[in-house]
């Protein structure tokens, strides 16, 4: 693996799991296998999760690493070619990419999406950026249109609780106060696609996901009827994404309730994190031991140890 963009670039997502799963159980396995190797970790927003468990599983490979917050450390950066740089941004993406990687050997970015470019966002600007004028291994850590390393998490954490065969998955769409973007949406359904389990999504008229990701998903307007007899519910908002950034007036009943969730095979709650409490979801369900939101947290250093492992050994 060159590149780790979208969980696409995972060859095998059952045996990066399997490998995810062995490498939770002796995390220190290969610890000389990052020896003189350094990560450079670039932030544009913030993070609590990514940012600890990434630099954790660089530690636990000998990788050294290197943090910097890009929004308000660095040169703002311009993207366009052929641009007469005379406005604030001071440094052009093709200097920059170059120089990290003299100092890196490979290069992690998160980058939100804008909400207000969709064809920029969708352009994935600032990722596909550095993809294409680094020269060394770039790492997604979010970026506007996707989450890999959550999503790879999620696959590790819903094989370790699956008891039955083929279970149900539910993504319900969840009430916020502020317009979030589809990156965790997506590459969660774009793994679950590539699952073993009868995968459904449940969301208010107007907050389809991009069709080109969801295919022939099964989409229910109803989030009750979508919770009948499932065995992992994911929560999570996104803003509409045909009418891009807007947060339409909605129903604060798509809040996750224990009540809602009696319908389910006792599911297994999961989130991302950060989440809004009695918001997106009421305390009685994250508070309940079914809830698996910390194990996801935990084995997002997991997933980026699978995913660096993987791009170190391909030298
Ligand atoms: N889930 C997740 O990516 O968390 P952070 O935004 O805190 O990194």
């Amino acid at each position: 693996m060159k590149h780790f963009l979208t969980i696409n670039d995972l060859t095998n997502l059952d045996l990066a799991v399997a490998e995810a799963i062995a490498l939770k159980k002796d995390p220190y396995k290969f610890n000389n296998i990052g020896e003189n190797k350094t990560l450079g970790m670039l932030f544009f927003n913030p993070s609590l999760r990514t940012r600890l468990s990434t630099q954790k599983a660089a530690h636990q490979l000998g990788i050294h690493t290197m943090i910097m917050n890009f929004s308000n450390e660095a040169w703002a950066l311009e993207f366009e070619n052929g641009t007469k740089m005379s406005g604030l941004r001071s440094e052009h993406i093709k200097e920059a990419a170059a120089v990290v990687s003299q100092y890196c050997d490979i290069v992690a970015i998160r980058a939100f999406a804008s909400l207000t470019d969709k064809e920029g966002d969708e352009a994935e600007k600032v990722i596909h950026n550095f993809a294409k004028y680094a020269s060394i291994p770039v790492v997604n850590m979010e970026s506007a249109t996707a989450h890999p390393l959550q999503a790879l998490a999620d696959a590790i954490t819903i094989k370790e609780h699956t008891k039955i065969k083929r279970p149900k998955v539910v993504l319900t769409w969840a009430p916020h106060p502020k317009a979030l973007p589809h990156a965790v949406a997506n590459s969660f359904t774009r793994m679950a696609q590539k699952l073993d389990v009868n995968f459904v999504i449940a969301q208010p008229e107007g907050y389809e996901l991009d069709p080109k990701i969801t295919k022939k998903i099964p989409l229910y307007l109803n989030q009750e009827e979508a919770l009948e007899g499932a065995d992992f519910v994911y929560s999570k908002n996104w803003c509409s994404y045909t009418d891009y950034g807007k947060v339409h007036p909605t129903e604060d009943s798509w809040m996750l309730t224990a009540e809602k969730l009696k319908k389910t095979n006792n599911a297994k709650f999961m989130h991302c994190l950060p989440v809004r409490r009695n918001i997106v979801v009421a305390d009685d369900v994250l508070d309940n031991p079914n809830s698996l939101v910390v194990e996801q947290a935990n084995n997002r250093t997991f997933s980026a140890q699978v995913v660096l492992k993987k791009i170190v050994e391909n030298g």
